[in-house]
């Protein structure tokens, strides 16, 4: 089929994968899986409607590898129990997506607990006050992250036997590795804070450990944060250096975000969590212009970084706009996550030339709808 957007609709490997198209559906939390984790009818109907939207890589919601980090009905990847269960979302994405891909993604609440843990005290690598939850959570010891590397690596290689494609390590917005990245958030002097080298520590175990069980082509991916926001938080300059020691290390993309939970109060469209009227939500990301809110930090990232492909997300609706940015070098391949949501089909009505910008107005109202019995929806719709 002819495509107006040459570039958006061309291949691209992510080390042995190949990606039918540089679309990929950003990671949604969306309450769609069982009390104990195990993704069922609800959660596989989701993803099956993406994979035909035909998007060319869907990345799923934060799966916990440690219980005690989990969202409320996200997917669980604890243990090997969870494979079977697990292994019914590439199952169904790869019979009905026609070539689309899958990539679990993966990692803890941290400090930005959303529910009660059991024992009260979320934890976190130093005991920061975090202001919107208004907990200050408890100091991980170096014997609990050493466990916590193996859970994560453990994970991998459970999502990798579960037959998904790929895995999303999920180290932006304030969440448990984001946390350990940042030094506003970071106070440890052991091995695993001070420098930039050591707050990135705990990604390089993760991904040295995962790659001694899935070897070195299985892709793992990484969300992470171009800037904080924060006082003393991570700006781009370090997210730059962070990015290169990630590259090195052999992740095989970054997808480059920002904000943390303390700091969406600030600037909300950064990470699109606070929800507000749609009028108000109209006026933001409205035209062209306010899109791809993350732009500049991604064509940074493609400067510095040699390796790892790099994707852009934040506030992208317009097929022509992507092109541009594709074709023009400021990004490997773009990332969409509230646009998908009202429209999933969105990907192939572009490859066919129909419909122009997408029809999302960023209003937020969706994150409202994760507590409702089914989980996340368009509240417009
Ligand atoms: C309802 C909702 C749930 C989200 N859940 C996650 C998540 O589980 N993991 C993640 O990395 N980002 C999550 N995000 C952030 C999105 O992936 C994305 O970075 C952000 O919404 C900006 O992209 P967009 O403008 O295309 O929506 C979520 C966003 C929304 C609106």
């Amino acid at each position: 089929m002819q495509t107006s957007l040459p570039h958006l609709f061309s291949e691209m490997a992510l080390k042995t994968l190949t990606l039918k198209n540089l679309l990929v559906r950003s990671a949604t939390y969306e309450a769609k899986a069982g009390d104990d984790g195990r993704p069922a009818n609800l959660y596989l109907g989701f993803y099956r409607r993406l994979a035909e939207g035909g998007v060319g890589l869907i990345v799923t919601c934060l799966a916990y590898p440690d219980r005690y980090g989990k969202l409320p009905r996200a997917p669980g990847v604890e243990d090997a129990g969870c494979l079977q269960a697990l292994s019914a979302v590439p199952a169904s994405i790869h019979k009905v997506g026609n070539g689309c891909k899958v990539a679990l993604q993966i990692g803890h609440t941290g400090r930005q607990v959303p529910h009660i843990v059991p024992d009260g005290k979320p934890v976190a690598p130093s005991p920061v006050f975090e202001p919107y939850s208004g907990i200050t959570p408890r100091e991980l010891s170096l014997p609990e992250i050493e466990t916590f590397i193996d859970k994560c690596a453990d994970a991998i290689d459970f999502a990798r036997r579960a037959g998904f494609d790929a895995v999303q390590l999920h180290a932006a917005h304030g969440w448990l590795l984001s946390s350990f990245l940042s030094p506003h958030t970071n106070r440890r002097t052991d091995i695993y804070g001070g420098s930039t080298q050591n707050r990135t520590r705990i990604m390089t175990e993760i991904i040295s450990r995962a790659q001694k069980r899935v070897g070195d082509d299985f892709p793992v991916l990484v969300k992470m944060n171009a800037c904080d926001y924060a006082e003393g938080g991570i700006e781009l300059p370090e997210a730059l250096a962070i990015g290169k020691i990630l590259d090195d290390a052999g992740f095989a993309a970054l997808e480059v975000s920002s904000g943390t939970w303390e700091t969406i109060t600030r600037d909300p469209q950064v990470i699109g969590w606070k929800a507000e009227p749609i009028a108000e939500a109209r006026k933001r990301i409205n035209t062209v212009k306010d899109e791809a809110y993350h732009r500049e930090f991604a064509r940074a990232f493609k400067k510095e970084i040699k390796g790892a492909r790099v994707i852009l997300v934040g506030g992208l609706k317009t097929p022509a706009l992507m092109e541009e940015i594709i074709a023009g070098g400021d990004a490997d391949l773009v990332s969409l996550s509230r646009a998908l949501i009202r429209e999933p089909d969105l990907p192939n009505r572009w490859r066919a030339g129909r419909g122009t910008r997408a029809a999302c107005v960023s209003c937020n109202l969706c994150l409202e709808t994760v507590v409702e019995k089914d989980g996340l929806r368009c509240a417009v719709i």
